[in-house]
């Protein structure tokens, strides 16, 4: 279907920007530090006292925070780690970067997060660490994920970069499992271009994480020049810089603004496309707080609902594909019958702050009328 013209093209992503942003960076970019400087530990101390969160450390986006996580899990050449086809290549390309092999698991019909039965029934004695992904925003079964975990004593990493300021069972994402990741990309709820931040729940973790992120050399450390360079282990040059950490901690303000928006938008497409034929809602529970950053939904012919929706301007699009079909993970689509049966019918329209009331109606309209 041919666009129409004249009509404004409802975006699928939109970044959030704090009026504040542009006012104060200025400041930094005159000043001596544009690099790792005190704005990144303020960074650090104030995503720690929103969240409750005791270690956090700041790196220069999630896909690092997720390969640190990795290594302090101790997963290494030959090992398995088990987690999600149903996610951005950049959960499981760290795993290889490790040596070791992604076992993917299949994922849960009315969440598409990773279901904990198929977890079971992947691990071997070869399982090393469990990584799963809050699609959307919307968190896992944690409870279910964590008993199987404490039951085989494997660290679980949850990939939250979708998931910035989720919640379950009044828990924040970030303090529930040994490895949280969360990303500050261009398009994720706050940003800062890129960003990411490591949450760990240890003295130890949290010690080697900070060597790992800065080559493996102790920053904090006073002594003298030779002994500051006594690298034991390789690290990478995974830190955050001040001119992110400025815009991290000004994008932290509006944080509740934004996701109240975001939940909004979410409840006003849930109520009005609760019952459109060849469509389907994904579930929303009550004991846990969605960070919503994608609005998925499940559709019949989508090739048919996508030319529909672009037709009138306004942008849907799956966001991830598969992973088990890249060619570095194997290429070819694995027997996960959950997985086979939704690839074809996920689809994601558009949530952000800079969506209108106009703009919501005007999707809802568009989609009830069928395709
Ligand atoms: C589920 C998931 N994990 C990890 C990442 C990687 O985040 P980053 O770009 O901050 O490395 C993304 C990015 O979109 C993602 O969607």
């Amino acid at each position: 279907m041919e666009r129409k013209k004249n009509k404004k093209v409802i975006a699928l992503f939109w970044p959030h920007m704090s009026r504040k942003v542009e006012k104060k960076l200025p400041e930094i970019l005159n000043s001596r530090w544009i690099g790792q400087g005190p704005q990144v530990d303020s960074l650090e101390r104030k995503f720690s006292s929103m969240f409750n969160l005791p270690y956090v450390v700041s790196v220069n986006n999630c896909t690092a925070a997720l390969h640190l996580s990795l290594i302090l899990a101790d997963v290494k050449d030959g090992d398995e780690v088990i987690t999600t086809p149903m996610t951005c290549s950049a959960t499981n390309i760290p795993i290889l970067y490790q040596r070791a092999r992604a076992v993917f698991a299949d994922i849960q019909e009315n969440t598409l997060n990773i279901d904990p039965n198929s977890i079971r029934q992947k691990i071997t004695d070869k399982t090393k660490a469990i990584i799963v992904v809050h699609w959307a925003g919307y968190p896992c079964d944690m409870d279910e994920i964590l008993q199987i975990a404490k039951a085989k004593n494997l660290p679980v990493i949850e990939d939250a970069a979708h998931a910035v300021g989720a919640y379950y069972k009044d828990k924040p994402i970030g303090n529930i499992s040994n490895y949280s990741c969360f990303s500050f990309q261009a398009i994720k709820q706050i940003t800062s271009g890129d960003g990411g931040i490591l949450t760990v729940q240890n003295e130890n973790d949290y010690k080697r994480a900070k060597l790992l992120r800065w080559y493996g050399i102790d920053r904090e450390f006073k002594g003298d020049i030779y002994s500051k360079y006594q690298i034991k282990e390789i690290g990478f040059k995974y830190h955050m810089n001040d001119i992110a950490a400025t815009i991290l901690i000004l994008q932290l303000d509006d944080l509740a603004k934004v996701l109240a928006r975001r939940r909004r938008i979410a409840d006003i497409y849930r109520k009005n496309l609760n019952n459109v034929a060849g469509l389907e809602l994904l579930e929303s529970k009550n004991d846990r707080q969605s960070a919503n950053w994608l609005f998925t939904i499940k559709v019949q012919d989508r090739q048919g609902f996508t030319k529909k929706l672009c037709g009138n301007g306004i942008e849907s699009h799956m966001v991830h594909v598969r992973c088990d079909i890249y060619p570095i993970f194997g290429g070819r689509k694995l027997d996960l019958p959950v997985m086979n049966k939704v690839e074809d019918k996920y689809t994601s329209i558009p949530l952000h702050t800079k969506l209108t009331d106009e703009d919501l109606k005007r999707i809802i309209k568009t989609i009830k009328s069928g395709w």
